[in-house]
């Protein structure tokens, strides 16, 4: 039986604000499954020709699967938001392409056949559960990975300072202010507030609150306040609690369907998977993925960087964006990437990250109707890299 692909679009993408990780971060003191829960729920409420018992799936990317973020968070959270028994979901990690890998695996499920609407996300405390918690890494690990630095992300940055010097720390912190200056812009003019579903928390202090707002851009920064900051991944380094992302808890959420369902509905859909690539490198600099990851995505889509109207790339580090900008022949501030911003201004909740991408795409492609085509892309520990190329619908 010869049975075509259907074609997948996204339907709505929301998030949490990104919250610090640590005892002073707007989250401290609530669970990572609290955090999908209301994303789930806004979901339903903003698109209301959506049921709950209409999504086939709930798919979320986590990295660190224990405790609080362990147990199949995905099957649990929509019981959790009283959707009752019938809702199947599961629990992926590929590190920081968690949540883009489970949107990735849902295209392919609804372009298969296997569902007509579901649910994909990411999500992560590293206040509660910090990067390696209760890990055992193979003996042989260090070994097949190239050294001890592939397990260290901050190390990875610093040897793709040391490999390839053209990319200097200068470069790096004045990549990292211009970042916190787009990050600014955008959120003065409101632009996060379409997608952040406010969360009530108990602060801090034990008090009620609403967390609205990513709590980590810095705004006023500047090179000369970069300059003095330690390099604590390496003595005399070049990586900088300035130039890199941080530590962060959140959570990202998309709602994809098949175009033909989304047509019966009656609903607009934000923009269509063209084509998707996974691409594996050295781990010792795993930054550099994007640049085979994007190279292969494109051929797949038979398009090219310069049909990239707007690029998302997940910005671990100042450095890896650098490279990847370069390689990919695009200047570090070509204005079609990260117009609002990247990770290094809001932060970088692992497996959240991903879903964040796609939803910063989504906004920024309603208000270019003109553009065709975007591009997500990011880096993967232990190195890989994870790259998408949609098409605009809202045009
Ligand atoms: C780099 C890193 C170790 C810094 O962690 P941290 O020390 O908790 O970071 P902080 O936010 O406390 O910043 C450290 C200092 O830099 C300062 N700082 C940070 N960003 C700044 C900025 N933009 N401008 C000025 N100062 C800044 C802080 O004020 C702080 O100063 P203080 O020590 O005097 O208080 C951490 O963010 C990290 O590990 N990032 C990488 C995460 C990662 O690997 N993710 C996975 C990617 S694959």
């Amino acid at each position: 039986m010869r049975r075509d692909l259907k074609e997948v679009v996204v339907v709505d993408a929301v998030r949490t604000a990104f919250g610090k990780a640590g005892e002073k971060g707007i989250f401290w003191k609530t669970r990572a499954d609290d955090l999908v829960v209301p994303l789930l729920k806004a979901l339903m409420e903003r698109n209301p020709t959506i049921t709950p018992n209409m999504i086939e799936d709930n798919l979320w990317g986590v990295t660190n699967q224990v405790k609080e973020q362990g147990g199949t968070i995905g099957r649990v959270v929509s019981m959790l938001a009283d959707w009752g028994y019938e809702i199947p979901g599961c629990s992926i990690d590929r590190m920081c392409a968690g949540g883009l890998s489970a949107i990735g695996f849902g295209a392919s499920y609804i372009a298969s056949g296997m569902a007509e609407c579901l649910i994909a996300g990411g999500v992560e405390h590293m206040g509660h559960l910090p990067m390696g918690f209760m890990r055992d890494p193979h003996p042989r690990a260090v070994e097949v990975m190239g050294g001890l630095s592939a397990l260290n992300m901050g190390m990875t940055a610093e040897n793709i300072h040391t490999r390839f010097p053209e990319f200097t720390r200068e470069m790096a912190d004045r990549y990292a202010v211009e970042c916190q200056r787009k990050a600014d812009e955008a959120i003065r003019v409101g632009k996060m507030k379409d997608m952040i579903i406010p969360v009530e928390v108990q602060s801090p202090d034990g008090t009620l609150m609403i967390a609205d707002k990513d709590q980590q851009p810095r705004p006023n920064t500047t090179m000369e306040a970069l300059k003095d900051l330690k390099t604590p991944f390496k003595e005399n380094g070049n990586v900088t609690a300035g130039n890199a992302s941080g530590l962060n808890d959140g959570a990202c959420a998309a709602l994809l369907m098949s175009e033909t369902r989304a047509a019966e509905l009656n609903i607009k859909p934000l923009m269509r998977w063209v084509a998707a690539a996974v691409a594996a490198v050295d781990p010792t600099i795993m930054g550099i993925a994007p640049v085979p990851a994007t190279q292969k995505a494109l051929k797949k889509a038979g398009l090219s960087m310069d049909d990239m109207d707007i690029i998302e790339m997940n910005e671990a580090f100042a450095v890896q964006a650098l490279y990847c900008l370069d390689r990919l022949g695009l200047k570090w501030d070509d204005p079609r990437v990260n117009k609002w911003g990247g990770a290094i201004a809001y932060g970088h909740p692992l497996a959240a990250s991903g879903p964040r991408l796609v939803a910063f795409l989504a906004g920024l492609f309603k208000e270019n109707s003109k553009a065709k085509y975007g591009l997500t892309t990011m880096c993967v520990g232990r190195g890989q890299g994870y790259s998408v190329v949609w098409e605009n619908l809202q045009t």
